[in-house]
């Protein structure tokens, strides 16, 4: 049995990833500042009967006492998503990146050497691509005129053609396109320096995009398919946009809680990154269709709207978590989806 600290263990994936440690026989201690990005109502006493201590990762002091007799930290406390604006973004720094330092720190101080730390597809930027002409290329940001013009496609660094969407893998360069992509990166950088000037073993775990019970309900931070449940629920159709061709791998949270299991239970040596995907991509679009036909409400809306800190395709190999993890996503899209349907979402 470990004790294990789950940071943002009252939010949606850290609840899940909670209720996955205890199945498998681990002791947890929860912290969660409660975050209003996160949470529209106040954080409960406790998760799953684990009494939540109610702190911010960038209280030190907080940190070191919830450290005591702690064998390893599951980092998911964080502010995800696209965020309102500009004004987010000290927010978005101080949560993540901040957050993280103080965790560090304190680990290191605690001795305490084992990590796994909550990450996303969203370092790499654009995916992995293939120009009919010149083979794998990095397509460089979208550009506005293209995107107001309804060409979503990114083009090829060389030719400027149209290039093909292919599976990134782990080792891909990370190019973050947005403010909560750039504190990702920076998480990961700073959790590689501390591992390697402590050596501890650090399982950073991309993951691609989480949807199932508990998903927050739609906000400026709440992922599509939340966004897409809330809208079906309220009786107006989902708002798809660009052209609904846009390709993610949306994994089920069950999966994603059960990679953090895996995660913790494996030595992994230094900072090492792993996609936690489905395996399964699908579009923007068929995920609204799909929703909207398994809750009986109005066709998704196809608006043609662009934001500009969207990437057009990010599609993953998870075959690195398998092999080395253990670790296969078990709910295909249209079962997840149908219990989706009507679970309940975070107020
Ligand atoms: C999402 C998460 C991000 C997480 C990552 C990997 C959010 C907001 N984003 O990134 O935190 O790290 O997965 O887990 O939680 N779209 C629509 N209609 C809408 C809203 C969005 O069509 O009403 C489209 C967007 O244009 C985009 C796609 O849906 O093409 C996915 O958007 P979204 O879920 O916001 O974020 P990701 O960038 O995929």
């Amino acid at each position: 049995m470990t004790h294990v600290l789950v940071t943002g263990g009252a939010g949606f994936i850290g609840t899940h990833v909670t209720a996955a440690l205890l199945a498998s026989g681990h002791q947890v201690s929860i912290l969660d500042s409660g975050h209003p990005a996160a949470h529209s109502a106040p954080v409960p006493g406790d998760v799953h009967g684990v009494p939540v201590i109610h702190a911010d990762l960038r209280d030190r002091e907080a940190v070191t006492d919830v450290l005591r007799g702690v064998d390893a930290v599951v980092h998911q406390a964080a502010m995800v998503g696209m965020g309102v604006d500009l004004d987010d973004l000290p927010e978005y720094v101080g949560c993540n990146d901040l957050g993280t330092a103080v965790l560090l720190a304190g680990m290191a101080r605690a001795g305490v050497r084992r990590l796994v730390l909550a990450s996303s597809m969203v370092v790499y930027g654009e995916g992995a691509y293939a120009c009919p002409g010149h083979g794998a290329v990095r397509p460089p940001a979208r550009d506005i005129a293209d995107l107001a013009a309804g060409r979503f496609e990114p083009r090829c660094p060389v030719c400027g053609d149209e290039v093909l969407s292919t599976e990134v893998g782990e080792d891909a360069l990370l190019d973050p396109r947005s403010v909560y992509a750039v504190t990702k990166v920076a998480q990961e950088q700073l959790c590689s320096v501390w591992a390697r000037q402590t050596g501890a073993s650090v399982a950073a775990l991309r993951y691609h995009n989480v949807y199932g019970p508990g998903m927050p309900k739609d906000t400026p931070y709440s992922g599509v398919a939340a966004i897409f449940r809330s809208a079906l629920e309220g009786g107006r159709a989902p708002r798809v946009f660009e052209d609904g061709g846009q390709r993610r791998d949306f994994v089920h949270v069950s999966d994603v809680a059960r990679a953090n299991v895996a995660a913790l239970e494996a030595e992994v040596g230094g900072l090492r990154a792993y996609n936690i995907a489905s395996g399964r991509p699908a579009t923007v679009g068929e995920l609204a269709t799909e929703l909207a036909s398994v809750s009986g409400g109005p066709e998704p809306v196809v608006t043609g709207e662009f934001r500009l800190g969207d990437v057009r395709h990010v599609v993953a190999s998870p075959a690195r978590a398998t092999a080395e993890l253990g670790f296969t996503a078990a709910i295909d899209l249209t079962s997840g989806v149908t219990e989706f349907a009507s679970a309940t979402l975070r107020g």
